[in-house]
């Protein structure tokens, strides 16, 4: 049995132990030399998967529900380190409460905070391999009926508004296990395969990105702002001496880390103040960003399918109890979904070749609420109708318009027709679509779309060509003088380099079954919403 406290213990589960509240003062103290004399408490995980009976142990946790029969009560206890509780048989006879003054055996409430020490036993009851039978029950604290998780089956809606309790549920502690998990794996990916973990700043003083609406970040004084003569704020006075804003991407940053360093990784907050209340967007939301030279678009295609397939397979080895927790309660098909995604090949599809299906679609009858024509940025109905309907597989859509991305993307080479560029791109000749000639200029962006989800990565190889990159900075009639450390990599040693972006809660969402994207993330920051 794997015994793990979070308190600095080294002493065994059984012999020697007190029961819980009991315990001296003294024994509670750490001195030199001396063990600690408190019975370790062990983790729930770790209980269910023992089979030592007999052993006294102590587990500390939150009730799920408690139960009375004439001769004995049974409590379900949950303490976060699994989605499954132990049942705690209590003689009210035979084992003492104390803790909390007064409190009985009956006020060990759904939600109250206990310590439960007993014997391990062979559980008789089905879908359960142990339970403990308790001498001593210590409450920490108690829970009366105004706690806001009590009854079962609340709405999202209403544990949106508790946020700060509604980690203690069933859904929401699979779905933070989960999300750690992902962390991991997304460390654990990237290191395995040779890139650095890269921390790019928060605050910047550049919106080169231009992928949305930024947070300013001030010290100064917003009652008493001093302007210059145009109404302009003057920023001379402020804290970094210019006007800074929090980060909407850490790619411009990474793109220097990967340049030096040749594959970096970026995780961490990211920031846009976009008034999208839609169940994909946050304003506060997590992303990672891996950049790598030396790769090319089939390369960086193979890199998203690889890393997110791997993220994927990740939660089905690691997470299996919480997966199948949500499967039963949030989402039938979840587990099913989970497992196709690592047994397909993404499709891999040009702009131009997806704009002619979805314009197929609408003559064949389809409707959609947005216009979908050449050059138009493809609305969430549209990814999912690719994705979900059409091909029934992930996307990887490749070579969109100029119009529609950024100005670092790399630029496809013109065609014989003035002002466009060929449908056969590498990646659309690497798929064999030799289709209808882009009537217009497109960049090698890569955004893989997902079912349920739309965009979960946008990503793109790099302009890496200084003159090209001026000309497409000067036609957006951007201004160069905030971005001069970013165009002297394409001075220096430039070279081929490519990444993506992966919305962290996206990926959750898609992993979770869950279906909005304030239910993946602690505290989510939306508009209008910034509590807890
Ligand atoms: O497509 P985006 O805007 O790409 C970039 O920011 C690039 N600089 C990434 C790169 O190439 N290094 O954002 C990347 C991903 C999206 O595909 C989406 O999954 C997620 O970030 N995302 C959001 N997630 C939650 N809330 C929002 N408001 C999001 N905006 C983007
Ligand atoms: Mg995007």
């Amino acid at each position: 049995m794997t015994v793990s406290a979070w308190a600095p213990t080294s002493n065994s589960n059984s012999a020697g132990a007190s029961p819980p509240g009991k315990s001296s003062n003294s024994a509670r103290r750490f001195s030199a030399g001396k063990k600690k004399k408190t019975m370790k408490r062990t983790k729930i995980t770790d209980i269910l998967s023992s089979t030592s009976y007999g052993q006294e142990v102590c587990v500390k946790g939150w009730v799920r529900t408690h139960r009375s029969s004439k001769a004995v009560d049974f409590i379900a206890l949950n303490d976060g380190s699994t989605i499954k509780n132990v049942q705690i048989v209590v003689n009210p006879d035979d084992c003492q409460v104390c803790g909390v003054a007064n409190a009985t055996l009956k006020d060990v409430t759904t939600g109250a905070c206990i310590a439960a020490t007993g014997k391990l036993v062979e559980s008789p009851a089905p879908g359960q391999p142990s339970e403990i039978q308790a001498t001593a029950i210590e409450v920490y604290g108690l829970c009366d009926n105004t706690y806001p998780m009590q009854k079962k089956g609340q709405s999202f809606e209403v544990m949106r508004k508790n946020a700060h309790m509604r980690l203690r549920t069933n859904t929401f502690g699979a779905v933070m296990r989960i999300r750690h998990n992902m962390a991991m794996a997304i460390h654990t990916y990237f290191h395995e395969h040779g890139f650095y973990y890269f921390h790019t700043p928060l605050i910047t003083a550049s919106d080169c990105e231009g992928a949305g609406n930024m947070f300013q970040v001030t010290t100064k004084n917003l009652y008493d702002l001093k302007k210059d003569e145009e109404g302009k704020i003057i920023y001379d006075d402020d804290f970094f001496g210019e006007q800074t804003s929090l980060t909407v991407s850490g790619q411009l940053e990474g793109e220097l880390g990967a340049t030096a360093l040749g594959a970096i990784y970026t995780f961490g907050p990211t920031f846009r103040a976009e008034n999208s209340n839609t169940p994909r967007h946050l304003a506060e939301f997590w992303m990672v960003e891996p950049e790598v030279a030396f790769i090319d678009q089939e390369e960086l295609m193979d890199l998203e399918e690889d890393f997110i397939k791997y993220c994927v397979r990740w939660a089905l080895d690691n997470c299996k109890d919480d997966l199948e927790f949500l499967n039963k309660m949030v989402d039938k098909t979840l587990i099913e979904r989970l497992q196709s995604v690592i047994a397909t090949e993404f499709v891999r599809l040009p702009y131009t070749k997806g704009i002619e299906i979805l314009q197929q679609a609408i003559k064949d009858g389809r409707k959609f609420e947005f216009p979908c024509n050449w050059g138009d940025d493809l609305a969430s109905e549209h990814e999912r109708y690719l994705v979900e309907e059409h091909f029934k597989k992930p996307v990887i859509m490749t070579d969109y318009p100029t119009a529609i991305k950024a100005f670092y993307m790399k630029q496809n080479a013109p065609a014989a027709v003035p002002g466009a560029s060929s449908a056969g791109t590498p990646a659309a000749a690497s798929v064999g679509y030799k289709g209808t000639v882009a009537p217009g200029p497109t960049m090698q962006g890569t955004d893989v779309l997902f079912p349920q989800i739309g965009e979960i990565i946008g990503g793109s190889v790099r302009e890496e060509d200084y003159d090209k990159l001026m000309a497409e900075i000067n036609r957006r009639g951007m201004e160069t003088d905030k971005l001069w450390w970013y165009l002297d990599t394409r001075k220096w040693g430039s070279c081929p380099h490519a990444g993506f972006g992966l919305g962290f809660e996206r990926l959750i969402l898609f992993v979770t079954g869950m279906q909005n994207i304030r239910d993946v993330i602690p505290f989510p920051r939306t508009p209008k919403s910034a509590e807890f």
